[in-house]
């Protein structure tokens, strides 16, 4: 879990950092999604970068969730006789709601891909002008769309949040001292990226990119 999880954070660090190029202006923003499909060329072909990138994502995806439903059956053979009696609330809200954050986040990914890279869902739907792209999709008329992404990258933000925490103590934080400050790092590392992600669609819908 682990493992995959820092290779899905490591993505998502550069895809927001991608993202926030929107502040530059379209000439710059569609230069930087042009560059991206030119990326490795002529060792790769155009777009190669993208489609390894494509696969290694996909590849880590599906490992990720087969590990979860590992980890879960393992859990629960553990303990093959339920508790007569369970405390309700056990863990943050954040541990509590991975399973479900997760098919949150999977299904925005299968609308988003439609949306912002093949265009079947954008009112605009050209691949080759990504800033228009995005400025039709957060347009003040289509809040509802602002609103679903907002849902999508508070969820991200609640999984991620359990997630770096897990990973850093699968990874061999031991301590309680290490842990606490483990869990500060896992936080603010949540918030950031929420922060990151989140303020594309408020520009465009405030007017602030247009
Ligand atoms: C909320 C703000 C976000 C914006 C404005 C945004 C914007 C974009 C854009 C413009 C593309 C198309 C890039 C291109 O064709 O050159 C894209 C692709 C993509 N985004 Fe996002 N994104 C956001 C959030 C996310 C999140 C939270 C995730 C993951 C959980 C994500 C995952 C992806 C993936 C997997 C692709 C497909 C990359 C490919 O073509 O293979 N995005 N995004």
């Amino acid at each position: 879990m682990a493992v995959t999880g820092v290779l899905l954070v490591l993505f998502l660090i550069a895809h927001m950092l991608g993202n926030l190029k929107i502040f530059s202006g379209a000439t710059s923003f569609d230069h930087y999604a042009h560059w991206l499909r030119e990326l490795g060329v002529p060792l790769l072909p155009s777009a190669g970068f993208l489609w390894l990138q494509r696969v290694g994502l996909l590849t880590a995806v599906i490992l990720h969730i087969w590990a979860a439903t590992v980890l879960a059956l393992r859990a629960r053979a553990a303990r093959p006789v339920r508790y007569a009696h369970r405390k309700k609330v056990r863990g943050s809200y954040a541990a509590r709601t991975m399973r479900w954050g997760g098919v949150i986040i999977l299904l925005f990914v299968v609308y988003h891909i439609l949306d912002l890279t093949t265009g079947t869902l954008n009112p605009v739907g050209d691949p080759s002008r990504p800033f228009a792209n995005v400025v039709a999709d957060f347009a003040p008329e289509r809040w509802y769309v602002t609103l679903f992404y907002t849902v999508a990258v508070v969820a991200l933000g609640f999984h991620l949040r359990h997630g770096v925490f897990s990973a850093l103590r699968s990874l061999g934080q031991q301590t309680p001292r290490g842990e606490q400050r483990v869990r500060v790092v896992a936080l603010v590392f949540a918030v950031v990226l929420c922060a990151g992600y989140l303020v594309v669609p408020f520009a465009v819908l405030t007017g602030l990119v247009s």
